[in-house]
């Protein structure tokens, strides 16, 4: 069913790396978590950590937004998980990633919320793989601002900005591209998610559970 649009990330991936199209998701996945973005309780969201241990003293100068993750109790959740699942045994039989497991949460940034320049995934140490955006911001204008900035590496400049529509898919892969969020004057809401390799030994069990 979704195999037009799998077979055109895996290429891109494979070419650039990069994969970014507005409503690509089936409308009634994107309308499904939109509904659950918006009945999220403010006290299930929590101030967003960085990097593994959800360092909160170090994060306040880097991000400002708030997350929930998904677990898959709601049939939202479910829905989304089920599009993933999909989604990597294309990939993995496509471009042998090896992706193994896979995280996610919705993420809500208030007006003037920001989430400086970052890399999700830090070379060496990589088991975070492939990072995924889904937005979820119906009539999103440019004027709104709160576009994400994709660097083309490490030490270059800003390749190009991606206003946050309704339904519109990024996924890049999580080593290469720091990207930053801008603040916005609208509250912003997406679901972010990352593939990881299968990075557990006799010791340490990774993701941890
Ligand atoms: C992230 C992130 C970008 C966005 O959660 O790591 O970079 O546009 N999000 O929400
Ligand atoms: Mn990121």
């Amino acid at each position: 069913m979704e195999a037009v649009l799998f077979a055109q990330i895996a290429e891109a991936i494979y070419d650039k790396g990069y994969f970014v199209a507005d409503q690509t998701l089936p409308l009634a996945l994107t309308e499904t978590l939109y509904q659950q973005a918006l009945s999220i309780q403010a006290y299930q969201f929590h101030r967003a950590g960085v990097g593994r241990d959800e360092n909160h003293l170090l994060s306040e100068a880097v991000r400002t937004d708030e997350v929930c993750w998904v677990t898959g109790e709601s049939p939202a959740g479910q829905a989304w998980l089920q599009w993933v699942a999909g989604l990597q045994d294309y990939l993995n039989s496509r471009l042998f990633l090896g992706l193994f497991s896979f995280e996610s949460h919705f993420a809500h940034f208030a007006p003037g919320d920001y989430y400086k320049r970052h890399v999700d995934a830090f070379k060496g140490e990589a088991n975070r793989v492939l990072s995924l955006i889904v937005y979820l911001n119906p009539d999103w204008n440019v004027e709104d601002g709160g576009e994400l900035v994709i660097y083309a590496g490490e030490a270059e400049g800003a390749m190009f900005r991606i206003s946050p529509n309704f339904g519109k898919l990024v996924v890049f892969l999580s080593e290469e591209f720091p990207h930053e969020v801008l603040p916005a004057s609208r509250d912003r809401y997406s679901i972010a998610g990352w593939f990881r390799l299968n990075s557990s030994t006799a010791v340490r069990v990774d993701p941890p559970t």
